[in-house]
């Protein structure tokens, strides 16, 4: 089955028919019938099936062992999400085994397509989280106790999909395996698209020094036509403060991003002064101390703005991840193996980049007409899926 097939086997599944896009979040229905789906396709073509520790999928094609090549991706989505941001990379991982099969190839190394659980931090938060604790990356007993919106545990909700919570952590048996990784993803920007011949396939050099910082204001929580304005306490002005400093900051650092996608008033109510109002900074830059420079410029302006209105503030840093340089070799021996195709560098957190810091790890990255990513106009033409099926069978 080709990886366009594989694609529009699951494209209803947790399709988000009010926000538009998808909504598949680490163990929750959508994710857990994706990965039900994926099982079921490792099971079609005799790959032996495993999950780890930490929750992630493992199809083996040959026994585990030492030095194995891994390839594969995620299944989740960010809220509204596209198609392909996950799910490209193990589509064209199963194509590809199909693909090799069909030439009567037999690795001579094993090899595994891999599903990570929760890349994307929709549901508890933190990013990449099979990922991390498979390495060690964030501490167990910290990812246990994060909670989605509806206050359910990360332990909760990998109990209830089968997963025994009191074991996971960094998994050196599982990491011992490993001889590389290659993660194939959709590109998250027009970099692609943009070259003289719009090159299908490109090679990844570098990932973002990125993190996530929660944002807590709290006020007095009052009558919105009674209240002087000369006497409010509004979480909600220093807030929006917080956002156009957040955009000021990024714009005067080169290459720095700042976002705020998600803010909650409490009690959320037309007529009702917030009594507290949370909202999360997405900030990012090529290096750690520019990433944190503008955290601490933004930090400053939301403190400077709470207590002009009476507010108090507490700021907590969910994750962080350094800047990653993929292994050079891996990268040049994939970029001249594929026919000197581009480098690109990329603003997106991966699975890989926390990999990045364990095993040999390298990224192909496919156009993207669009170069819009988590949105539903994320795009991969056909011709490039196919492309992409291509490139990995030539890696694998
Ligand atoms: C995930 O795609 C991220 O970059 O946050
Ligand atoms: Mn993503
Ligand atoms: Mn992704």
């Amino acid at each position: 089955m080709s990886a366009n097939d594989l694609l529009a086997a699951i494209a209803d599944v947790g399709a988000d028919r009010t926000r538009g896009g998808y909504a598949r979040h680490g163990y929750d229905a959508a994710e857990l019938e994706l990965r039900t789906w994926f099982v079921e396709e490792a099971a079609r073509r005799d790959l032996d099936i495993e999950v780890d520790r930490n929750g992630n999928i493992w199809a083996w094609w040959g026994a585990p062992g030492p030095n194995a090549v891994l390839t594969g991706s995620h299944l989740d989505s960010v809220p509204g999400g596209g198609a392909f941001d996950g799910p490209l990379g193990v589509a064209c991982a199963l194509d590809a085994v199909d693909k090799l099969r069909e030439r009567g190839f037999s690795p001579a190394r094993p090899l595994a397509v891999v599903v990570f659980a929760e890349e994307e931090g929709g549901r508890f938060g933190v990013p990449c989280l099979g990922s991390r604790l498979l390495t060690g990356a964030i501490d167990p007993a910290r990812a246990a106790a994060l909670t989605d919106p509806a206050g359910i545990t990360l332990a909760e909700a990998m109990g209830k999909a089968g997963v025994n919570p009191d074991h996971i952590g960094r998994d050196e048996q599982a990491l011992a395996r490993i001889g590389c990784f290659v993660e194939l993803h959709v590109e998250q920007g027009r970099a692609l698209d943009k070259l003289p011949g719009t090159p299908a396939i490109a090679v990844a050099t570098s990932i973002l020094a990125h993190g996530r910082w929660r944002f807590t204001l709290r006020g007095q929580g009052n009558h919105a036509g009674t209240t002087e304005i000369a006497e409010r306490a509004d979480p909600m002005l220093p807030a929006a403060a917080t956002v156009l400093a957040a955009r000021r900051a990024a714009a005067s650092v080169a290459g720095a991003r700042a976002t705020v996608g998600r803010l909650i008033p409490t009690p959320g109510g037309t007529n009702v002064i917030a009594s507290s109002v949370d909202f999360w900074l997405d900030a990012r830059s090529p290096s750690t101390s520019d990433t944190r420079a503008v955290v601490a410029d933004i930090t400053a302006a939301a403190r400077d703005a709470a207590s002009a209105e009476g507010c108090e503030l507490e700021v907590t840093e969910e994750s962080y991840g350094d800047t990653v340089v993929f292994d050079s070799k891996l990268r040049d021996d994939l970029t001249a193996l594929l026919g000197d195709v581009p480098q690109l560098p990329t603003g997106a957190g991966h699975d890989a980049g926390i990999l990045a810091a364990s095993v040999p790890t390298a990224m192909l990255f496919v156009r993207n007409p669009t170069g819009i990513s988590h949105a539903p106009a994320e795009y991969a033409e056909i011709g490039d899926r196919i492309a992409g099926t291509a490139a990995l069978v030539r890696t694998l």
